[in-house]
């Protein structure tokens, strides 16, 4: 298929494309929004990013992403369509940090299994053309498209309390699975997740942990021929791939 013929598909229902290595694609994206970040770094207190990576998603009419938590910072511009963002505050709605360590220690993919009734609970906003969302660092969140073709730019990006956090959860991780211990949240204060960070840093660069890499079972494949672009493939068929 050529990238008009792709564009139909998603067009059509449920697909979404999204445009990777946009400083070779779309240089003028890309430093569109690195310019953006560097007027937030100097306009936020306290505001600062590295690894910051971009990519333009192009989303069918009936797109939907299902709840899951980023194991990253994510800012995400909207230009064209409407979406409607779901965010769960874990104050209220509580996850256990087991779920956040799987994920972290790659044994699973970003997707949760939210309980049925906080479905409609979270707090929603719908996101128009010029608008953009953000959220504290992996918080429960779902994205459904309104009924028309979606177009964002997408960012994500790592902050020194966020590498924290994210090690900290990695130590536990490790001390649940390996030493059979129940940590009781990432330490007390900012201090107790520093040190725990610390110990997950250097977990990490020992390589104490080295996941297999992720199978995830092929359901469909894309199909110009089949209704809305998507061909569900038998159970026999369902390939595993590596994420
Ligand atoms: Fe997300």
């Amino acid at each position: 298929m050529n990238g008009i013929e792709v564009l139909e598909l998603i067009r059509a229902g449920r697909l979404w494309l999204q445009v990777e290595h946009l400083h070779e694609l779309a240089p003028d994206l890309y430093w569109l929004m690195r310019a953006a970040y560097d007027e937030f770094r100097r306009r936020i207190p306290h505001f600062t990013y590295f690894n910051l990576y971009t990519n333009l998603l192009i989303s069918g009419p009936a797109a939907k992403v299902t709840p899951h938590i980023d194991v990253a910072e994510v800012l995400l511009f909207h230009i064209r369509g409407h979406k409607k963002f779901t965010l769960w505050d874990p104050a209220k709605f509580p996850v256990p940090d087991e779920w956040r360590e799987s994920i972290i220690l790659r044994e699973q993919l970003e997707d949760i299994p939210l309980k049925p009734e906080w479905l409609g609970m979270g707090q929603e906003a719908v996101l128009g053309p010029g608008q953009g969302v953000s959220f504290p660092f992996m918080w429960p969140h779902a994205v459904e498209n309104l009924g028309e073709l979606n177009v964002s730019l997408q960012s994500e990006y790592h902050h020194p309390a966020s590498i924290r956090r994210y090690a900290a959860l990695f130590a536990n991780g490790l001390l649940r699975r390996r030493l059979g211990l129940s940590p009781q949240g990432t330490g007390p204060g900012a201090l107790g997740e520093a040190l725990r960070a610390v110990a997950g840093l250097m977990a990490k660069k020992l390589k104490v942990h080295s996941p297999k890499p992720r199978k995830v079972a092929l359901a469909f494949v894309v199909d110009a021929r089949a209704e809305g672009g998507v061909r569900w493939l038998p159970e026999q068929e369902r390939m595993l791939v590596t994420k």
